[in-house]
């Protein structure tokens, strides 16, 4: 049988639901699967993990499937050594129509010394897909204290530069594209083709 399509709305709590109903805590522990020649871990494997965490507070909170649309810059503050313990906290910053702001903070330290570093941090973009894999509604954030209010208010600034830049991007792309020399028989006159 088919289960009837809930869009998350439709769900109770989310509607009510504020950052840390949604936040995720994960910890890891670095292996020499995981490290690069220097013993020490490799960027691409702290983005997996922050890609998990982070979809993981968005899935949560959206409460249907969600994929990663975008990650802002992000700077690798300390190198992280095999037998470290990775901690990862994400939280729900920003709720948009379809599209949540996802905010993941990275440390790590060696747990047997009990030292602890903030190692990394990073804006996620995520986007809610329906039954039919197109964006759908997310439920509204409650912003329940002052410092959940100043997250979403610089969530918001942020998503607004991150749209910015994605258009000049798309618009830098176009017109690259439009200046790519075109095979022959594809409008341009071999008199105006470059000579060497
Ligand atoms: C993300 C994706 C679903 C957006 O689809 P789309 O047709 O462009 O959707 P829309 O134009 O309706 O935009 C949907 C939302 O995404 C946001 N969005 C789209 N592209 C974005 C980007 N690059 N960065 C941040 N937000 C973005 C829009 O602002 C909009 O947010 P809002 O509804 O809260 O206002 C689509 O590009 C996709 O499927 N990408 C691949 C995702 C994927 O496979 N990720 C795994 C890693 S490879």
């Amino acid at each position: 049988m088919t289960e009837p399509h809930t869009s998350p709305s439709d769900v109770s709590t989310p509607a009510h639901a504020t950052p840390r109903d949604s936040a995720i805590e994960m910890n890891q522990l670095v292996l020499p699967t995981h490290a690069n020649a220097l013993g020490t871990v490799f960027g691409g494997q702290i983005m997996a993990w922050i890609d998990i965490c982070a979809a993981l507070a968005a899935m949560r909170h959206a409460r249907t499937q969600c994929v990663t649309a975008s990650m802002d810059a992000l700077d690798f503050i300390v190198p992280i050594q095999v037998g470290d313990v990775v901690n990862l906290r994400a939280m729900v910053n920003y709720v948009g129509r379809t599209s949540l702001e996802v905010g993941v903070r990275v440390e790590a330290g060696d747990p047997i010394a009990g030292s602890r570093h903030h190692a990394a941090s990073a804006y996620l973009t995520f986007v809610a897909l329906g039954p039919d894999k197109r964006p759908t509604a997310v439920p509204p954030l409650r912003l329940g204290t002052p410092e959940e209010r100043l997250r979403s208010e610089e969530a918001h600034a942020r998503r607004e530069q991150r749209l910015a830049l994605a258009a000049a991007r798309r618009a830098l792309h176009l017109s690259h594209h439009l200046r790519e020399p075109q095979p022959a028989g594809h409008g341009v006159s071999s008199s105006a083709a470059p000579k060497d």
